[in-house]
């Protein structure tokens, strides 16, 4: 049998009936709104204390942000985008080759969430790629089109060094000591996703990647300039646009974000919609900890006394959870609950 790409077939005029999302859930584009108080921090603003404070409440309030003036060149933001864009449009034969949709598998070109597991598909392809070491996995990524590993390489290096200063930042907002995060996540693993929406005839009915959270630990996405998608849940169940800014990152927390900090700070609701006149790229970059970190809220942010809100855990165990399920299903982390908090 043959993949399901979307990207190897003709435009298509009706949605498959397998992408049909029941009518309780589907994205209700209507209701979206656009939230002109999205956070939005100047990394190279010289009021360091500041920015940390800034941090702080967006992870709070929001679980999310963008960042500007991350001191990486919008060119090689632009470069990262036309490259992907161009491994989408080559020959259906080429993209065949790195079919899969073994989730275990460490470069893999695959469609929709997790095929194997879920009953609806969603309007997505992706080239999911593990990017650190970079020399050990190098030498498997795709080799066509011929800049793809030059430009893709430097990108995930910088992007590395941002992830790193954020944590940073992040734990420092916390009120830990800077390099909290970093040591407790151990060498951290790096995967990216190059997410591929098609022009979708009919946007109302489906989705791009439905509601989820990021299971990992930070989450660096950048956006296609110039087509909105990415939404995220507020407070209240009300869905609002993370539009594109140029050379912005948007920042996301992931799951053990919100494990290490007690639950002070969010892994958020998000999803990706599609729409009717045009495809759409991003480009995810997560920061994971190593498989065999332990995972347990940081012990200056449990008060005396309570019991920490999630128990300890491995990665391993968290991330062979994750992908066992499908995606929008209850918060994998409420899974990890300590057993005190159960009672
Ligand atoms: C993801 C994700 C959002 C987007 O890849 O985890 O949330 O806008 N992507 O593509
Ligand atoms: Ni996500």
């Amino acid at each position: 049998m043959g993949s399901q790409l979307l990207s190897t077939v003709e435009r298509r005029e009706v949605l498959p009936v397998s992408y049909i999302r029941p009518e309780s859930d589907r994205p209700r584009l209507a209701e979206v709104t656009t939230d002109s108080n999205v956070p939005l921090i100047d990394l190279a603003s010289p009021d360091k204390q500041r920015v940390i404070a800034e941090i702080g409440l967006a992870c709070r309030t929001y679980g999310f942000f963008q960042v500007i003036n991350h001191g990486i060149e919008g060119e090689l933001l632009e470069k990262m985008m036309a490259v992907g864009l161009q491994f989408f449009r080559l020959p259906p034969e080429e993209k065949e080759k790195l079919y899969s949709d073994e989730p275990s598998k460490k470069i893999r070109l695959s469609t929709s969430f997790n095929v194997r597991k879920e009953t609806v598909h969603n309007w997505r392809d992706y080239l999911r790629l593990h990017c650190h070491p970079l020399e050990e996995f190098l030498p498997e990524w795709p080799t066509n089109p011929e800049s793809f590993k030059e430009i893709v390489s430097e990108y995930c290096r910088e992007v590395r060094q941002l992830g790193l200063r954020l944590l940073g930042m992040i734990s420092l907002s916390l009120g830990l000591e800077e390099d909290y995060i970093e040591k407790a996540l151990g060498e951290q693993e790096q995967h990216m996703a190059v997410n591929y929406y098609p022009q979708c005839p009919e946007p109302e009915l489906t989705y791009g990647l439905p509601k989820h959270t990021d299971p990992n630990a930070l989450t660096v996405l950048l956006q296609d300039p110039s087509v909105a998608g990415l939404q995220v849940l507020k407070d209240g169940g009300r869905w609002i646009a993370v539009n594109p800014r140029p050379n912005a990152f948007v920042i996301n927390l992931g799951d053990q974000l919100q494990a290490l900090s007690n639950g002070a700070y969010k892994s958020v609701w998000h999803r990706a919609v599609v729409n009717a006149a045009q495809e759409r790229m991003s480009v995810a970059s997560f920061l994971c900890p190593c498989s065999s970190a332990v995972i347990s809220p940081a012990a200056g942010l449990v008060r005396d006394g309570d019991a920490p809100v999630y128990r300890s855990y491995t990665y391993d165990e968290y991330y062979n959870k994750f992908w066992s399920r499908n995606l929008d299903q209850e918060h994998c982390l409420e899974l990890f609950r300590s057993a005190q908090q159960l009672e």
